[in-house]
């Protein structure tokens, strides 16, 4: 299938791009500092630079409009190299040289060369000498993509920066600059592919009018190296075709999903593919049909492989087959393993629960060699304070990469962090994660340093005064919420529906008991934790071999999976020659005093940061204080009941009463959680 569009539709398409280019560079001139311009707060350059290219095309001209607006050097020249060189380093990869004082970019593809532009002014704006360059990048992954949560009436679940940035009702006709906008961003980090809607899909996502609609995001996508994929709802036949039944094995079925990709293709020639939940909280799927995961996700792949389109399949299931929640995954995919066609793709997420401020990885990976896979990561902060706390997950990520090579896997996901706030993503740090998600999809080696470093240069400032302590602050932070929500390895302790807060002690007559916290933290007299070794669940046996061994014994596992594996006993002797109780105490007061810590260097940021965002801030850094005196509060108050046991010294005095905390309610799902406001005697 050819990819070229008729010359004249083209001709609309680049001076549609350009006529955005240019309203978004006169734009940010005279922008505020509202964190509208995320990363890129390129200056205009008044002089016109040198910048050579031979040729033209839509990408390219993003490249070298880039170059010629923002690159403040001498000449820089950018070529097309089918080299062996440049061949070894695929169609994204390319290298940045210096001849003779032209810098030359070089690369296979122009999406390479797109790449080498964005670097190359990275290296600019965070103050880094490029008089001698010789840079070859390749990324690690093909597809690195955004996964939005967004819904058609133009919420977005689990967003927390404001509604969806599709405006379904203005589109195709009304197209806001903000498209524009986002696709220079993920372009600049390497992102190359965006799934527009939620993995909980409505199946009006693929009637014709909504396509039109696609189609437009994907035609002002395009020159940024960017895909459009979708999320389908696997009753898709039914509900919007009308047939009597989706089972995959149907002919009506599959001919019905052939008919749609073709649709789907005539309309946007390099439409990505598809993205599935199937079976998995409520949603339809092949085993509705008593077909497997496989037979469904390979029907829809038969009809997408003509186009060159995937079928990312995802993993994220936990139907009562065990009871251990964390099993269930492993058990309903394993057997599946190479069962699946080459063009689907698993996607499984990092940890086998549900995206938790700590988890150990997910068993899957590793467990199917016969089978590709790609990771899930979750950039949006469902489970790690929403938009008002900072928390920088590249830390997190690259834990996860710490157990097996990045390269066993084909692509990363990252579900997107992005709404319509004015500074996209809420608190101007969580742009940060949409940053790190980007950088480490094309290089999962880059170390989180590095990454935060770049980011707040070129984000606030290079000053050195600014850039160290925000970056000491950055990435302490993940490690403090984890301290004063879920230390030592317990999980999914949250409020019921909004994942916000705490509620350890939930209770919902009738609700599923894997939806309930008690399911997870196990407390009573004698302990805490989860019994996974081979006393209990035994979903230590789900890992290798030597791994088992080390989470399964008391003695060996980490202290930071210890509840994750084992139901500990109160008075048991931690490393720290603590009792578990005194660690636990410990644990939560040190997050506290973490973010205690991060709220008064940033009060000393103030002259390194413009007033509008240092406000903005403090203000989300002050919730984030009171906050973690809640978490902080009602796990200890809680977990206390169980324990008996009296709170050591330099602990400080609960603020709350457990009574008054069972009291809190938030507004579920509420979109700024206030919860400051609605705590007792809470801090605004
Ligand atoms: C979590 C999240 C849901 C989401 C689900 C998923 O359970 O709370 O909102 O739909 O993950 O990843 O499918």
């Amino acid at each position: 299938m050819s990819a070229s569009l008729e010359p004249g539709i083209e001709k609309l398409m680049i001076k549609r791009i350009l006529l955005g280019l240019f309203i978004y560079v006169a734009a940010i001139s005279s922008k505020a500092e509202d964190g509208s311009r995320l990363w890129l707060r390129y200056d205009t350059v008044n002089t016109v630079p040198q910048i050579e290219c031979g040729f033209d095309s839509p990408v390219v001209r993003v490249a070298a409009g880039e170059l010629s607006s923002f690159w403040k050097g001498g000449k820089v020249s950018l070529q097309l190299m089918a080299d062996s060189k440049h061949y070894s380093l695929g169609n994204d990869g390319y290298t940045i040289t210096t001849h003779n004082g032209v810098i030359c970019l070089g690369s296979l593809s122009e999406k390479g060369l797109l790449y080498a532009a964005y670097h190359l002014l990275r290296l600019q704006e965070c103050g880094i000498d490029c008089s001698r360059l010789d840079i070859s990048e390749k990324p690690v992954y093909d597809i690195r993509i955004l996964n939005h949560w967004d819904n058609p009436d133009g919420t977005i679940e689990r967003g927390y920066a404001g509604r969806s940035l599709w405006k379904w009702d203005e589109l195709p006709s009304v197209i806001s600059p903000r498209y524009v906008s986002y696709a220079r961003a993920n372009a600049s980090i390497g992102i190359n592919g965006t799934v527009l809607n939620n993995v909980n899909a409505s199946p009006e996502v693929l009637s014709t009018d909504n396509l039109e609609k696609v189609k437009a995001l994907a035609d002002i996508f395009r020159p940024y190296g960017i895909r459009v994929y979708l999320s389908v709802n696997f009753a898709s036949p039914i509900k919007l075709g009308g047939l009597p039944t989706a089972d995959p094995l149907d002919e009506n079925v599959a001919s019905w999903w052939r008919n749609k990709v073709r649709e789907v293709y005539s309309l946007i020639p390099d439409f990505g593919g598809f993205l599935v939940k199937a079976n998995s909280e409520g949603q339809p799927g092949p085993c509705d049909y008593g077909r497997t995961h496989a037979e469904g996700a390979n029907m829809l792949a038969s009809a997408l492989k003509p186009y060159g389109g995937i079928v990312m399949w995802r993993a994220f299931v936990y139907s009562p087959t065990d009871d251990d929640r964390a099993k269930q995954a492993y058990l309903e995919f394993k057997p599946l393993d190479g069962k699946f066609l080459d063009n689907v793709i698993v996607q499984v997420k990092n940890g086998p629960i549900d995206f938790q401020p700590r988890e150990p990885y997910s068993p899957l990976f590793g467990a199917m060699p016969h089978t590709q896979l790609m990771v899930e990561f979750q950039v949006t902060q469902e489970y790690l304070g929403h938009s008002n706390h900072l928390a920088y997950l590249a830390p997190m990520w690259k834990e996860f990469y710490s157990y097996f090579s990045p390269s066993c896997l084909r692509a990363a996901a990252g579900v997107a962090n992005i709404g319509d706030d004015t500074n996209w993503c809420g608190h101007d740090f969580a742009q940060s994660n949409w940053y790190a998600f980007g950088r480490l999809a094309w290089n999962p080696e880059l170390s989180s340093e590095d990454i935060a470093r770049e980011w707040l240069a070129q984000t606030f400032t290079t000053d050195e005064k600014f850039v160290s302590p925000m970056e000491d602050v950055m990435i302490k932070s993940r490690e403090a919420v984890v301290d004063y929500m879920m230390p030592l390895g317990l999980h999914h302790i949250f409020a019921w529906g909004h994942h916000y807060g705490p509620e350890p002690w939930c209770e919902i007559p009738g609700a599923r008991p894997d939806w309930l916290p008690a399911y997870y933290h196990q407390a009573d007299r004698t302990g805490l934790g989860f019994d996974r070794t081979e006393t209990g669940s035994n979903a230590v046996s789900q890992y290798p071999d030597s791994l088992a061994a080390v989470f399964g014994s008391l003695e060996s596992c980490p202290e930071e999976f210890l509840l994750w594996f084992h139901h500990v006993p109160w008075k048991y002797e931690m490393k720290s020659g603590r009792t578990l109780w005194d660690e636990l105490c410990f644990r939560y007061q040190r997050g506290l005093d973490s973010v205690r810590g991060f709220r008064s260097v940033w009060e000393d940021m103030s002259p390194y940061v413009d007033a509008e965002r240092h406000a903005a801030v403090s203000h989300r850094m002050d919730i984030q204080v009171s906050d973690a005196i809640w978490w902080k509060d009602a796990c200890l108050e809680y977990f206390r009941t169980f324990s008996r046991m009296k709170y050591p010294k330099g602990i400080d005095k609960p603020v709350h009463s457990l009574k008054e905390l069972k009291k809190v309610r938030l507004p579920i799902d509420n979109y700024t959680c206030p919860a400051a406001d609605m705590l007792p005697g809470g801090v605004k």
